[in-house]
């Protein structure tokens, strides 16, 4: 089998040393400097009511400090597989530059279409049930926007992925977290959703496999989550991103249960699968008039995804297997050296079974998650990130993220576990 190429110098890259703390308004990526004062006030007042993003900020501090493993980014080592770089060149050279159909080039719509069907028995009709998106991030953005009326409310698992609360604020909803704790690995549980459901609840919105926990929902426990929704005739958006990302167990499509098809809207992409993430491709899949709701959004605010990235994921799907498995074996590889290098380090971690991130206790440690984060990456130049980025619940954990090198997770273990030991 071909060896999938690795990215080279990932964190070589990073900007020359400075000091920690950096230098006042920031360093090659930091916050911008305020040379005009005032001009905040023309910004909206709901936009500023979104909270910066945790993980940029941290983001930031790491790129001013040098020799440091990162298991911060969320995001694979590996360079996209060559025969779907290949497919993008292929269709420049041919002049295949123009939009395409605002639902995105019909016959990777197909192929998506088979996709979905083949992995999860459900059928969605290329023609009128599938949009072509600019990552999954811009499919649960106008999902919500296609959905949600102002003040709407939306109940989402907390923590969970950081752009879910701001692209439910940003679509004038209300967004509610129903808390998930570790005891019950991460898993949104019908019974916390039921109590929080309102007047105003409109949605839920999920991800499983989880993106910061690698916590996966089971065909029964999202059984009993889809027992609520119709209960209470709620939509659902459900970002299977990481439904490939799969190590134990399978993974259940949210639509392929029974009932829920017909208010789900199905969010999925290539970034992660694939190794992909700077295409800026994904989809959503639904019933038509929900499809074309959203592609309505999709239609005023992007025209349609870029047509290189289309071409690209049409060979990702067509000539992307053997890369996937691949990755896939690697992945839970480097998950095992992860979860037992934690807990030897005395960080208790529960099993990831999907996605590539890890989510130990720090509370070992007496610090909170932000402190812990600073004081790791200033003492022994390892990148985790806070788990209270990802909401209230997420306190007293940190993401740590294995889709770096083998060799690198190695040596952040010892570095952890140094820390560890200085702070028990
Ligand atoms: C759960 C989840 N959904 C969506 C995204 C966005 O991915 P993309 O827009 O690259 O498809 C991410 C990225 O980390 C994620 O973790």
């Amino acid at each position: 089998m071909r060896a999938v190429q690795r990215r080279i110098g990932h964190e070589a890259a990073r900007g020359a040393a400075l000091s920690y703390p950096p230098p006042a308004g920031g360093g090659r990526n930091g916050a911008v400097e305020n040379d005009s004062p005032g001009a905040e006030r023309f910004i909206s007042r709901s936009l500023a009511s979104v909270p910066a993003s945790g993980i940029r900020k941290f983001f930031d501090l790491l790129s001013t400090i040098d020799d440091v493993i990162s298991l911060g980014v969320g995001e694979p080592d590996y360079v996209t597989p060559e025969p779907i770089r290949r497919a993008a060149l292929e269709s420049i050279e041919k002049g295949e530059t123009h939009y395409t159909s605002n639902y995105g080039l019909l016959e990777l719509r197909e192929a998506l279409s088979e996709e979905i069907e083949t992995l999860y028995g459900v059928s969605y009709d290329p023609a009128t049930e599938i949009v072509v998106t600019s990552g999954s991030s811009e499919a649960f953005d106008i999902a919500l926007r296609s959905l949600i009326d102002d003040g709407d409310e939306v109940l989402c698992p907390d923590p969970s992925y950081v752009a879910y609360e701001p692209a439910v604020i940003m679509a004038k909803g209300r967004f509610r977290p129903v808390p998930t704790t570790a005891e019950h690995e991460f898993r949104l549980l019908a019974s916390d959703v039921s109590e929080r459901v309102t007047e105003q609840t409109k949605a839920l919105l999920f991800g499983y496999p989880a993106n910061p926990t690698g916590a996966t929902m089971d065909r029964a426990s999202l059984e009993a989550v889809a027992e609520v929704a119709a209960a209470n005739d709620l939509a659902v958006i459900s970002d299977e991103l990481y439904a490939r990302l799969t190590y134990e167990g399978e993974h259940t499509c949210f639509s392929s249960i029974e009932g829920m098809r017909d208010r789900t809207i199905l969010i999925g992409g290539f970034s992660k699968t694939y190794a992909m993430t700077g295409w800026r491709i994904g989809w959503l899949a639904a019933p038509a008039p929900l499809a074309e709701a959203a592609m309505k959004v999709h239609q005023y605010v992007m025209m349609s995804a870029p047509t290189a990235a289309q071409y690209a994921a049409l060979a990702a799907l067509r000539q992307g297997e053997s890369f996937v498995q691949e990755m896939l074996a690697e992945y839970d590889r480097r998950r095992r050296l992860m979860v037992d290098g934690l807990h030897a380090v005395g960080l208790p971690a529960f099993r990831p079974r999907g996605a590539f991130y890890a989510f130990p206790d720090i509370r070992p440690t007496g610090l909170d998650s932000t402190t812990f984060s600073e004081r790791l990456l200033a003492e022994e130049r390892v990148a985790v990130v806070p788990g209270s980025a990802f909401g209230a619940c997420g306190e007293g954990f940190v993401r740590a993220c294995y889709a770096s090198g083998y060799e690198q997770i190695e040596r952040a273990l010892e570095r952890i576990g140094r820390f560890v030991q200085r702070n028990r």
